[in-house]
């Protein structure tokens, strides 16, 4: 599991990251006298400070830190998997907007679900870990429940379990599709270890059928919480993420 060390930093970008505002902003603050740390006011915006030991205030309420946050969002249908700083319009909800409780301004969604798209999402600030979930080389499995508008055959999911051209340079790579229930070839659980742009929906349609309704169920160990419901979210627990930074 990889160790996070508690780091030393300047005083301006450390307001900035809770979200206190813009480093202008916050450097404007600073000179105000607005902040304290250990209960003394410090006007210098380069003062190092550390931000596990060192108590901060602004304007007299404690400012709350976090180094990394990591969330299990449910995603709803109709919003988008981005954070605003992806966003050219900054009035269209994205996922990081969810989050109402978060210390941080520097959160993303860990891979990106299509706007019609539920189900689990990572939200979180530790690109590191980003970067190993989504390496194409890590294959990490990732499991969605579908509904279809034309059943599959048993031919189809054969074709598809092994790999299937779906207009991209190579074939998908093989995946796992079970029923959900037995006897009804319209609803399916399917697993893939890739993130392709609309991957499962195209899948279907080089089968003839269509996605009429689409939920991420997992990502390698993270299992979504089925006690969330659509837009809810929590923190992960202590075991879910050293699950996931044990990858
Ligand atoms: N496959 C899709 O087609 N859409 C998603 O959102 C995720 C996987």
């Amino acid at each position: 599991m990889m160790e996070r060390k508690a780091k030393r930093m300047r005083l301006d970008k450390f307001l900035c990251e809770t979200g206190a505002g813009t480093r202008s902003e916050v450097k404007k603050l600073i000179a105000k006298g607005s902040v304290s740390v250990n209960g003394m006011p410090v006007k210098d915006a380069g003062a190092r400070i550390s931000e596990e030991t060192d108590r901060v205030e602004l304007c007299g309420a404690p400012v709350l830190y976090k180094a990394f946050e990591y969330y299990m969002l449910y995603k709803p249908a109709g919003v988008i998997s981005a954070s605003k700083a992806d966003l050219r319009d900054k009035n269209t909800r994205c996922v990081v907007d969810l989050i109402e409780t978060k210390c941080r301004n520097d959160l993303f969604p860990v891979g990106r679900l299509d706007k019609d798209t539920e189900g689990l999402l990572l939200i979180t600030n530790d690109g590191a870990l980003a970067h190993r979930l989504l390496s194409p080389r890590k294959h990490v499995w990732k499991t969605y429940y579908a509904e279809l508008s034309a059943p599959l055959s048993d031919e189809d999911i054969r074709r598809l379990e092994g790999g299937v051209d779906i207009g991209d340079e190579t074939p998908t790579l093989p995946c796992e599709i079970r029923l959900t229930e037995p006897g009804n070839p319209l609803s399916i659980r399917i697993s893939i270890r890739e993130g392709r742009y609309h991957q499962i929906k195209r899948m279907m349609e080089a089968c003839g059928s269509e996605v009429t309704y689409l939920k991420r169920l997992s990502m390698g160990p993270l299992m979504l919480d089925e006690t969330l419901s659509p837009g809810a979210y929590r923190e992960l627990k202590e075991d879910e993420l050293a699950a996931l930074l044990s990858l």
